[in-house]
């Protein structure tokens, strides 16, 4: 058959927020690993779709490491932005850490569509993503192309949708 279309996708967000679950559940699942555990530094994944070839630098969120984010952005094609939905306490940095990579010289001025998930949704005390959307005054992002999926990372769900969504953006 064809040859895929080779993309690089930057995996972003807070420590904890569940990126490394959502690369790993994206994989087929005999590639798929049972434990996980947080990223330390970054590591490069790989997933396919339909007709595309990712290729994912899942970054670690700690804080000691996100200064590495950065070195990457040039190479990315496109984002994916991953919030624990549950961590009332810590959304305001997830913004601080949104809004210092939106206004990113290698970021601002290009169109990179940036995927969101809103992720832990099956937690009780998991805010919505129309509330996460608000938090983060998603609203404002004017100049990329943008989608937020509520995600519940360990059963896989909305991941589809969302990757459905990354894929459409990149054809
Ligand atoms: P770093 O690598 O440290 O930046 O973290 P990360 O964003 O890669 O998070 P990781 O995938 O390691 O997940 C952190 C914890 O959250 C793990 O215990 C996961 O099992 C759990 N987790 C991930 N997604 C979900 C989810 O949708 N729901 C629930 N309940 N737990 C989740
Ligand atoms: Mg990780």
């Amino acid at each position: 058959g064809l040859k895929k279309k080779e993309v690089h996708v930057l995996c972003l967000g807070l420590d904890n927020s569940g990126k490394t679950t959502i690369i790993n559940k994206l994989k087929p699942s005999n590639a798929q690993t049972q434990d996980i555990v947080p990223t330390i530094g970054f590591s490069i994944e790989k997933f396919k779709t339909s007709s595309l070839s990712f290729t994912v630098f899942d970054m670690s969120g700690q804080g000691r490491y996100r200064n590495l984010w950065e070195h990457y952005y040039k190479e990315g094609q496109a984002i994916i932005f991953v919030i624990d939905s549950s961590d009332k306490l810590r959304m305001v940095v997830a913004k601080e850490e949104l809004d210092t990579l939106l206004n990113h010289p290698d970021i601002k001025h290009r169109r990179l569509p940036i995927l969101f998930f809103a992720n832990k949704m099956d937690l009780r005390d998991a805010i919505s993503s129309v509330k996460v959307c608000q938090l983060l005054s998603l609203e404002n992002i004017k100049d990329k192309p943008w989608h937020i999926c509520a995600s519940d990372a360990l059963k896989g769900e909305g991941l589809q949708d969302g990757v459905d969504w990354l894929q459409d953006q990149i054809q």
